[in-house]
């Protein structure tokens, strides 16, 4: 039997979770931990998806021949590793390959060696102290802070004023965000457009997914704090033919050339956070995974049968694979409890609407409540996903569920990509 255990439980997860249950080549899917949508589909496990003795307990006792992975943390902590001797296959770098997400100052200095385009950078530590003050005191302004290693996603602070950046530096390399800012990456900032690049590698041969524009901002017009994702919309207008081609030879065909020259181990998947400056792309950053929430815009244009392209990323045969994208407009639209990404409630009744042609509700934090009812618990809690000939086609149908789903508090962005 060919099993797969997916590991994660949000809407990414939930998107991937559809796809491969698609698939005549999956024959029992388990997610772990999943939430109430995946629960629809696969069997949920509810094991810490840190606890990598107890998943492989429970990928022997239920023929899991195939591990996926969601989120960063267990690649930066090595899940890919620790399955090494086993004959479980793990989607997703090694731990030392994962070092492109779980270390900024890695990131940059690969970037550097294999003269990929992204921001000029220094990084510093305590003992490097007085250097690091002073290169931010001849710093161009506003200048990019970035704590070095996994920080939730809010390890990255943008300040347009010497002083207080002074201060948050210092900050930082006391400890604000813990182990994660012992390094510092000052970096110069790049004003442009967004947008994300998703590429599934064996390590040598590649082939490259939809790309998608996400939306991080609570506020519209992209304003208030940041979020995990309030939106997403793939294919990007704006990635024309030209700027592929410059993503292509200056950046994946580079990445992938500095995975195999470094001997790292890579099977996964990567998320190359890209911004456009002036018509030239430059890196942001890496991650060793897949976007959320730009997965539930992306999966559900991808066609072709996604296990079978897991399946030849362990096999070798990735470039005998040809990926077949719909080649309409998806739009996802997060809808999340009121008070987020601050103070919220959960445990709010979830009222799902009809089925609407061409959409998927995807689930991110819900859960099963004691009477059976799908319930908040999360902050972001549901993506409403459309499928249409044009962006204003997807977006209508993406609102009109994003309307119909009802919880009490419910908070939504109206203007998901307002600036395409
Ligand atoms: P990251 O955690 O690296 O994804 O950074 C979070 C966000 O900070 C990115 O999505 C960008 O919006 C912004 N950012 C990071 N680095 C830079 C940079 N060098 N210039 C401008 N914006 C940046
Ligand atoms: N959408 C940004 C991320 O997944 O990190």
């Amino acid at each position: 039997m060919d099993n797969i255990l997916l590991i994660g439980g949000g809407g990414r997860e939930h998107a991937m979770a559809a796809k491969i249950n698609e698939s005549p080549n999956c024959d029992q899917l388990y997610v772990c931990p999943g939430n109430a949508g995946t629960a629809q589909l696969a069997v949920n496990v509810s094991l810490n998806i840190l606890d990598f003795s107890s998943i492989k307990s429970f990928c022997v006792s239920h023929a899991i021949k195939m591990i996926v992975v969601g989120p960063e943390q267990p690649l930066v902590e090595g899940i890919y590793d620790y399955f090494e001797d086993s004959d479980i296959e793990v989607l997703g770098p090694s731990k030392k390959a994962a070092q492109l997400e779980g270390s900024k100052s890695y990131a940059n200095q690969f970037m550097a060696k294999y003269g990929i385009p992204t921001a000029s950078s220094k990084h510093f530590t305590k003992e490097s102290l007085k250097e690091g003050l002073s290169y931010i005191s001849n710093h161009s302004l506003p200048i990019v802070l970035k704590a070095d290693g996994l920080a939730a996603g809010k390890g990255v602070l943008i300040i347009d004023n010497l002083d207080e950046a002074t201060e948050a530096f210092q900050e930082m390399l006391s400890g604000k965000f813990g182990e994660a800012s012992k390094t510092v990456v000052v970096e110069q900032f790049l004003d442009g457009i967004e947008f994300s690049v998703f590429v599934l590698t064996d390590g040598e041969k590649y082939i490259i997914l939809p790309e998608a524009k996400d939306y991080k901002r609570i506020g519209e017009g992209d304003v208030g704090l940041n979020t995990g994702g309030m939106g997403s919309i793939s294919p990007v207008p704006f990635y024309d033919e030209t700027l592929q081609e410059k993503v292509k030879n200056q950046v994946i065909d580079k990445t992938i050339e500095g995975i195999k020259k470094e001997g790292l181990d890579y099977k996964g998947f990567i998320f190359i956070g890209l911004i456009k400056v002036d018509n030239e792309p430059y890196v942001i950053e890496y991650n060793c995974r897949m976007g959320d929430p730009e997965t539930e815009s992306v999966f559900p244009r991808i066609q072709s049968d996604v296990v079978s392209l897991f399946n030849a990323v362990f096999d070798g045969t990735l470039d005998k694979q040809s990926i077949q994208i719909d080649p309409r407009t998806a739009s996802s639209v997060f809808l999340v409890s009121g008070g987020y990404p601050e103070k919220y409630e959960k445990g709010k009744a979830i009222r799902f609407p009809d089925s609407l042609e061409d959409t998927q509700i995807f689930h991110a934090g819900t859960t099963l409540d004691q009477n059976n009812t799908i319930v908040t618990s999360g902050g972001r809690v549901i993506a409403c996903t459309a499928l249409a000939e044009s962006m204003e086609q997807a977006l209508q149908k993406s609102y009109k569920l994003a309307e119909n789903t009802r919880f009490e508090h419910k908070y939504y962005r109206k203007d998901i990509g307002f600036d395409l």
